[in-house]
């Protein structure tokens, strides 16, 4: 069930070693910038066995189940979308150690973010870090100096997405990526988009699960006050849509 945020537990370190900032990222340290070799969210070596050895220009380490390096569409999409259409409010379905949330809290450089709603159970499904709660979040979002309301649902989204409350300008979907699963958080959370507002569906086109951007397309064709404003097959494929007026049905005179 809901509850808020609280209090910062890490440290923040600011600028790796001799790096050029970007996003934030783990070290043993606590969070800290993305420095020019790692950049985003950390430093994979190995993109094999995906373990996650020290960046060689900072000495970072990948938080354990992070994405270690930005190898996916999804964080670019995210920022484009967050800088240009300064979002007030964001509800993100499958959250995991924290990396598109991250992403988007960093992107929005003035602040407009003011309301979150995260959906995650915190356990092993779908790449799930199994983690069991949100602490790390809670300390993520305080080392980030996020400062509005933060509100969790801890469970699934078919058992909570519905209990989520008020409309969003931005949406994320990467949690359940079964059809039936992606398809109800669609749905479901689609009424709570406002209008104009933006819904990413992330790893449409990953080999595990390719069938999702067909998923995403009957969806829209079903949804006449909903447009496909991008999609990308670039790993792991993205799809944005967005919720337009609807049309209402004019009368011949
Ligand atoms: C692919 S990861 C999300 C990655 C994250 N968005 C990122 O970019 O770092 C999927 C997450 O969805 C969560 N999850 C799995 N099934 C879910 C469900 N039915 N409802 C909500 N979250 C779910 C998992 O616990 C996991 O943390």
């Amino acid at each position: 069930m809901p509850g808020s945020s609280s209090g910062t537990l890490l440290v923040v370190v600011q600028g790796a070693v001799g790096g050029q900032l970007a996003a934030p990222y783990y070290t043993e340290k606590g969070l800290t910038m993305g420095c020019k070799v790692c950049r985003y969210l950390g430093w994979i070596a190995n993109p094999k066995t995906r373990q996650a050895d020290p960046c060689p220009e900072c000495g970072g380490r990948a938080a354990p189940g992070m994405p270690m390096h930005e190898d996916t569409i999804l964080y670019p999409t995210l920022r484009k979308y967050v800088r240009e259409t300064s979002p007030e409010s964001y509800l993100e379905i499958g959250t995991r150690e924290g990396a598109s949330l991250a992403t988007v809290i960093v992107a929005d450089t003035d602040r407009h973010i003011k309301r979150l709603a995260i959906v995650d159970p915190w356990g092993g499904d779908f790449g799930g870090s199994g983690r069991g709660n949100h602490l790390h979040i809670e300390r993520l979002l305080a080392d980030l100096k996020y400062t509005g309301e933060a509100l969790f649902y801890d469970d699934y989204s078919r058992h909570v997405l519905k209990k989520v409350r008020g409309c969003f300008d931005l949406i994320l979907v990467d949690g359940d990526h079964s059809a039936p699963g992606c398809l109800f958080d669609m749905t479901t959370s689609i009424e709570k988009l406002c209008v104009g507002g933006l819904m990413i569906i992330d790893d449409v086109t990953h080999p595990e699960h390719s069938y999702l951007m067909d998923v995403v397309e009957k969806f829209c064709l079903e949804h006449s006050d909903i447009t496909m404003i991008y999609a990308s097959t670039e790993y792991s494929g993205v799809a944005v849509l967005q919720k337009n007026k609807k049309v209402e049905s004019v009368k011949n005179v």
